[in-house]
């Protein structure tokens, strides 16, 4: 199955009861894996996470520490880009140059970088003089 695909079916089984908006995402780390999550909504509404943290954890729990490609699939009128925060949580494992697939439901495809969606990131190098 493609990644595409792999994402598509964990959208399918995103808990949204409350925005309605189903998310699915996937990942292929440097090392081959295949990693999938979607989002899971909570009464409490802050409490709910977003389809790509979902997949990055499955990736860490799993000994990978590396993104090489990662898709986003939603029923959007156009592809549906990460949400801020979880470009901050895919920086954590990829690079500027790392692909960042997003598709909508109905077969409409944006190819684009993190370092797109998220110039000027905050890294570990900003952090240089910090007192440790
Ligand atoms: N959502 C994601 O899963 N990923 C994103 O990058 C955008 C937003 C989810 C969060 C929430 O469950 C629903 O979409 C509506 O915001």
């Amino acid at each position: 199955m493609s990644l595409i695909g792999v994402a598509r079916t964990a959208r399918e089984n995103a808990h949204a009861p409350y925005s309605g908006f189903k998310v699915g995402a996937a990942i292929r780390s440097s090392d081959g894996g295949i990693y999938s999550g979607c989002n899971v909504e909570n009464v409490a509404y802050p409490e709910g996470t977003c389809a790509e943290a979902g997949a990055i954890a499955a990736m860490v729990c799993d000994g990978s520490r590396k993104i090489a490609e990662i898709v986003v699939v939603a029923d959007g009128p156009s592809p549906v880009p990460p949400c801020g925060g979880c470009r901050q949580k895919i920086a954590e494992f990829a690079g500027p140059e790392t692909p960042v697939i997003l598709a909508s439901l109905d077969g409409a495809i944006t190819r684009t970088t993190l370092g797109a969606l998220l110039p000027g990131s905050f890294g570990s190098d900003h952090m240089e003089r910090a007192e440790t």
